[in-house]
This record gives structure tokens, sequence and C-alpha cells, in this order.
């Protein structure tokens, strides 16, 4: 490929006439020299910036993928222990957070980064129900911070597609920690009562 393709640049056509002294193809060749300069500042600075939020976006990523192995173990759980009308909800926002995870991977590879495909922490097994919800509550409160930070970032660096993305994520986790903290309220207000209304198919 021709590299001056990627910038603009002026193109001398004729023979060397005498321009303050230099051939005229001289100054030209200085000129272009400049802007090719200019051309490399741009992509570098371009890519430090997608660097930087393919960053949280694998952060965010890692994220998911743990929120996603702690739902589906709990989810296993809770069926198991015949708590299927909360297994089953954990299983519906396991799902959600696969979707989360798998949203974050294509605008990595937008990006061209290559997608976290390790979650960032240990899962928590065998809880009882509260100190479950308790685990669930603050997976999504580190979330919620998480991606608040990153809006402000991607909107630093003007990049409003992984901004939106990130809103998007945002408002869900939001929903999922209601979810869970409302959850954790009418158990810890109602005990056993709530407890019988979980349980079943
Ligand atoms: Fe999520
Ligand atoms: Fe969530």
């Amino acid at each position: 490929m021709d590299e001056n393709q990627h910038f603009p640049h002026f193109h001398f056509v004729g023979g060397n006439e005498e321009f303050l002294g230099l051939t005229i193809s001289q100054p030209i060749a200085i000129i272009n020299k400049i802007l090719r300069r200019a051309d490399k500042f741009k992509k570098t600075k371009e890519e430090n910036m997608s660097q930087k939020v393919i960053e949280l976006l694998n952060a965010a990523r890692a994220r998911e993928l743990t929120a996603i192995t702690q739902y589906m173990a709990q989810h296993y759980e809770l069926e198991d222990s015949d708590y299927g009308k909360l297994g089953k909800k954990m299983k519906e926002i396991a799902i959600q957070e696969m979707k989360h995870a798998e949203a974050l991977a294509e605008r990595i590879l937008f990006l061209k980064g290559t997608p976290a495909s390790k979650p960032d922490a240990e899962i928590k097994k065998g809880q009882d129900i509260e100190p479950m919800l308790n685990t669930d509550i603050a997976l999504e409160d580190q979330a919620i911070k998480m991606y608040n930070d990153a809006i402000k970032v991607c909107a630093e660096e003007k990049d409003h597609i992984s901004k939106q993305l990130f809103e998007k994520l945002l408002a869900e986790e939001e929903d999922h920690f209601n979810f869970f903290d409302n959850t954790k309220d009418h158990l810890v207000k109602l005990g056993a009562a709530y407890l019988a209304t979980l349980t079943g198919e």
C-alpha cells in the first residue's frame, strides 16, 4: 500500500524549479514529512485511548464472569434444597450476566483487544440464603461502582459507544441490586414465612 494514502499530502508534478534557493520538491518533501509525523502521533493517541477503554471493558467482563459463575452455582444449590422459585430467579439473572459478558467481548473485539476469559474472584459455595444474598448484593454493588467509574472514563476518552454499553449494564445491575436487597429485606423482616414463598417450582 502507498504509505502516503494515510495522511493528507502534497504532490509535486513537474521539474525541479527553484523556490527560495531550494528545488520545489524539497519543501514539499518537508511538508509531507511533518504531516506524516502528525498522522502517526494521532494514531498512537487513538490506540492509547482504546487501550484504556479495553482495560475497563475487560475488567467488567471478568466481573461478569464471576457473577455468572456465582449465580449459576447458587441456582443449582437452591434447586437442590427446594428453593426453586429463588433458584429460577438466580438462573434468569445469571443469563442476563452472560449477555453482559458477551456484549463486552464484542466491544473489546471491535476495539481489537482480547476478551478476558477468567472470572476475577473465587465464588462462594454452600451459603445459607441470607449470606448468599449478601454475597450477591456485594457483587452488584461492586459492579455498579465499577461501571459508574467506567462511564466517566469513556466520556473523557470520547468513546460514546463503550459509554452507552456501560450505561445499559449499569441500569441492569441496579435492578439486580434492588432484587437481592429487597429479597434480603423481606427475609429479615418476615423470616420463615417469607422463606416458604421461595420454595417450589
Ligand atoms: Fe452484569
Ligand atoms: Fe448484575
